[in-house]
């Protein structure tokens, strides 16, 4: 069986759904809860005989030993992270403690299973790491984009603290010979994506005819890619990525954060006309501290050495996820309801009214 982390969150639930619908293989979710983490995520596989969900903290070494011995996996995929940049302005040492503590925790217990194996077994198995694009830092308009050579400039608590995180993977399989493998992908979109991140919160806002607050001028850029096309990506590398190598995942799509905005206006205007068109609501606010500028991914390795591609372009992928929103609107009213709110108090008061 396949052991994740974090397979409550956005990126590890969708991942769950599509390994379920596409291999016989069962999957062991072990998840801490956070307030990222939802079981509403996975109500519609709960039952499913090769599912089974462990609630508890992947710095917890004691459970995770208990849970190699019990399920002896082939293979462990670690999506868990604190995720959000604005989050780990406020409040580093969470994703401290998650991301680079926690992590190194589930490397050494994993190290300890994997040395116990026998040749066959160490010869299949494989741990892969989750990462982001953002460990490389910031791009000016016409540099070139990220490529696996690209030097790590962190620039945020966020990216900073998955920067560590990869740098401790690395090393695991240099000096331990653990067989590693790490992905750093783009910003992703989809379904269950928590509403604080730019296209949930937009479409959430827009529908509730509140402020559409842009950080800065908007022009910021970022890489677009479809959730299910990076799920993808992580089963690709997982089958053929080569031991110890790193692999860029991006979407193709570079766009600006008022593009975005204004193409979610755009189609909710279609979708669900409202009084006055959705881009009446978008509002500049003040800017993110040490906002980067400009990311954009080279995957020329990941396309060629494995033939990997993106199957959404933006339009598809967008106009899907506005209608998985629009379909679930109880899925985000149910965040909405919660602690949520005392986040959008906290990160929004000082920058925009009416939030
Ligand atoms: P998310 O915040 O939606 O989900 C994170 C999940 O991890 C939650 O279910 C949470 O409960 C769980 N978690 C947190 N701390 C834990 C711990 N100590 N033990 C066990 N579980 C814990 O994040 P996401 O957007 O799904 O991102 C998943 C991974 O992908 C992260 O590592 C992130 O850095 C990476 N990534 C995200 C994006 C993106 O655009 N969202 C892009 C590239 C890479
Ligand atoms: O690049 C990959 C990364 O993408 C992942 O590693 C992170 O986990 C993920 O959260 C994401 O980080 P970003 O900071 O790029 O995503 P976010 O959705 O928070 O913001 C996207 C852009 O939109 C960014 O330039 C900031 C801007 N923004 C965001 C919010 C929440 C706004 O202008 N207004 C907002 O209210």
């Amino acid at each position: 069986m396949i052991f994740v982390t974090g397979g409550a969150g956005f990126i590890g639930s969708n991942f769950i759904h599509l390994w379920l619908k596409e291999h016989e293989e069962p999957v062991i979710n072990l998840d801490k809860l956070t307030y990222a983490g939802n079981p509403d995520n996975l109500l519609a596989i709960n039952q499913h005989p090769n599912y089974h969900f462990v609630h508890g903290d992947m710095g917890d070494r004691q459970l995770l030993a208990q849970l190699f011995a019990k399920f002896k996996p082939r293979a462990i995929i670690n999506f868990a992270a604190e995720s959000h940049v604005d989050r780990s302005i406020h409040g580093p040492a969470d994703f401290i403690q998650t991301n680079v503590v926690a992590t190194f925790n589930l490397l050494e217990e994993s190290r300890h299973f994997f040395a116990y194996l026998s040749d066959k077994e160490k010869e299949g198995f494989r741990f892969l790491h989750v990462s982001t694009d953002e460990v490389f830092g910031t791009l000016e308009p016409h540099d070139p984009a990220f490529s696996e050579t690209t030097p790590y400039a962190p620039n945020s608590p966020y990216s900073a603290s998955k920067a560590a995180s990869d740098h401790l993977v690395r090393a695991w399989h240099h000096t331990y010979g653990l067989p590693i493998l790490t992905t750093n992908c783009s910003n992703n979109y989809g379904p269950y994506q928590f509403p604080e991140k730019l296209i949930p919160l937009m479409i959430a806002h827009a529908l509730q005819g509140k402020p559409l607050p842009i950080y800065g001028d908007g022009k910021n850029i970022r890489d677009w890619l479809y959730v299910e096309d990076h799920c993808r990506a992580i089963m690709t590398v997982l089958e053929k990525g080569r031991i110890g190598e790193t692999y860029n995942v991006g979407g193709l799509n570079e766009k600006t954060n008022l593009d975005i905005v204004e193409i979610i206006c755009h189609q909710l205007d279609k979708l669900k006309p409202a009084a006055s068109p959705y881009s009446s609501l978008i509002t500049f606010v003040k800017d993110r501290p040490g906002h980067d500028r400009r990311y954009a991914i080279n995957a020329n390795k990941i396309m060629h050495e494995l033939h990997w591609h993106p199957r959404e372009s933006f339009e598809t992928g967008i106009e899907k996820t506005i209608n998985w929103y629009l379909e679930h609107e109880e899925w985000v009213a149910n965040i909405l309801s919660g602690q949520y709110r005392h986040w959008l108090e906290k990160n929004y008061q000082d920058r925009v009214n009416n939030i």
